[in-house]
């Protein structure tokens, strides 16, 4: 995304730097200027260019916005920045709550930022047009319940960016995961694309469309040789 922040004096730029380090570690990349590149694991700029290709909105012009799990608040800024009237960002860790508002406040894009579990999301939030959910279900331990209460909230549609089971054969079912996968105990489940198509029907959304995989690395294995999923998107619409 284009934040480039313009800030000339020598000090700003040194408090600025500062800052940031102090707030790390930072799992989102941002490229904010040549002197302030925000270093990640996750580079939203290029999994934004193959979501934007899969359906991701170019507009959210107007709307209101969900994003659940959403770290150092990458695509709360993206649907901000691409119109949105209202972001509401709920993150589980307080780190990167306090990442997510330093960066608000840097780059002027206004995003209320909540320190909240995604199981305790409910109408207390308010209602969405939109809700993002990018890499967030397989964090999730008690999926059907997280989703159902996301299109408690959700009046249009869901956003899910998540990994998926890659092999065709598996693809209504999920694999849970009793350890961990890929070294984080926090990986709970990898869904096959139908599977999670359908847990969202349930959920209470009309449609659930698959949109394809941007990433496939079909023959690869975790650490502990699960073999890896792929990267994709999923689109759920309250209304066919
Ligand atoms: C893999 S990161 C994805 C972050 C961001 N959505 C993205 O796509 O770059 C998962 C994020 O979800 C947060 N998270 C995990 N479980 C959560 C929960 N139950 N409620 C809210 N956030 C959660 C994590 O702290 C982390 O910031």
């Amino acid at each position: 995304m284009n934040w480039h922040l313009d800030v000339k004096s020598t000090e700003e730029r040194e408090e600025i730097l500062n800052v940031v380090k102090q707030l790390g570690p930072w799992y989102q990349s941002f490229d904010l200027a040549d002197w302030l590149k925000i270093e990640g694991i996750h580079d939203g700029d290029s999994v934004l260019a193959c979501l934007d290709g899969l359906g991701f909105p170019h507009d959210f012009s107007d709307k209101i916005v969900l994003d659940v799990g959403c770290n150092a608040g990458y695509y709360s800024f993206v649907a901000r920045s691409r119109g949105a009237r209202r972001v509401v960002g709920v993150e589980l860790g307080p780190h990167y709550v306090q990442q997510a508002r330093y960066l608000s406040n840097l780059l002027g894009l206004d995003v209320e930022f909540i320190n909240g579990d995604a199981h305790r999301i409910d109408a207390s939030l308010g209602l969405f047009d939109i809700v993002i959910c990018t890499g967030l279900m397989y964090h999730i331990q008690d999926p059907t319940n997280v989703l159902s209460r996301l299109s408690a909230v959700c009046t249009d549609t869901l956003l899910v960016e998540s990994e998926f089971l890659l092999d065709p054969a598996l693809s209504s079912m999920a694999r849970f995961i009793e350890g961990t996968y890929m070294d984080d105990p926090t990986n709970w489940w990898i869904y096959g694309p139908q599977c999670l198509e359908g847990m969202v029907r349930a959920a209470g959304f009309q449609s659930a469309e698959f949109k394809g995989f941007y990433r496939e690395p079909h023959g690869e294995h975790s650490p502990e040789g699960i073999p890896k999923g792929g990267r994709g998107f999923l689109i759920g619409k309250k209304r066919g």
